[in-house]
């Protein structure tokens, strides 16, 4: 398939590539879906770590990832992805989780504290993924902010790709993919 029509097939297609042995960050943990892709995505050499707010929403992913031993899920917020010392790989999967409380989403002020500490961060080479909604309460900011941020990042040092579903209706996602360049 050239044109993706879902965001996951974005995020699947970039996580394809080689990311064994590396270290992961799902710094909007949920119930672990995009947990368990960077799991899968490093492998048995790679560590992952994830972080959410909600108590309820990490019981229910380390149910999901209860396989795998090389993982840890941290209960924060994700403006604390510094505490990590090093990563190379980071996905934000932005908004509310399905099923669960929808007054509990992302912010715009706390996601673009730790996109910043992330772009920061990450190692050269390294990889982050945006995924961006719209449509629930304080989505229009959050978006607004994050695609502002993403587009002032200094292109010397970044490469940054913005991608929409251009025909679809009723808002659906963007993705954002962000490259850290490696220093010469
Ligand atoms: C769209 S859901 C993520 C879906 C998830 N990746 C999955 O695979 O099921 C967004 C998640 O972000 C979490 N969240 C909201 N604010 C957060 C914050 N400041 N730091 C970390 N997680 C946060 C919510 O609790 C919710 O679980």
């Amino acid at each position: 398939m050239i044109v993706k029509e879902k965001y996951f097939e974005i995020v699947d297609e970039a996580l394809s590539h080689n990311f064994l042995g590396k270290i992961a960050l799902d710094a909007t943990v949920g119930k672990g879906n995009d947990t368990l892709k960077l799991l899968k995505a490093v492998g048995d050499d790679g560590f992952v770590y994830g972080f959410d707010v909600q108590k309820d929403a990490l019981d229910a992913a380390e149910e999901l990832l209860k396989e795998f031993k090389n993982y840890k899920l941290i209960l924060d917020s994700h403006e604390n992805i510094d505490k990590i010392e090093k990563f190379d790989l980071v996905i934000y999967n932005l908004g509310f989780l399905p099923g669960s409380d929808k007054k509990i989403t992302t912010l715009k002020d706390s996601t673009l504290s730790s996109l910043k500490k992330a772009a920061e961060k990450i190692s050269d080479g390294g990889i982050i993924i945006v995924v961006s909604y719209l449509g629930h309460e304080n989505s229009f900011e959050e978006r607004e902010g994050v695609d502002e941020f993403l587009k002032s990042l200094d292109q010397k040092r970044f490469k940054v790709e913005k991608r929409e579903f251009y025909n679809q209706k009723n808002s659906p996602p963007i993705v954002y993919l962000i490259e850290k360049k490696v220093e010469r």
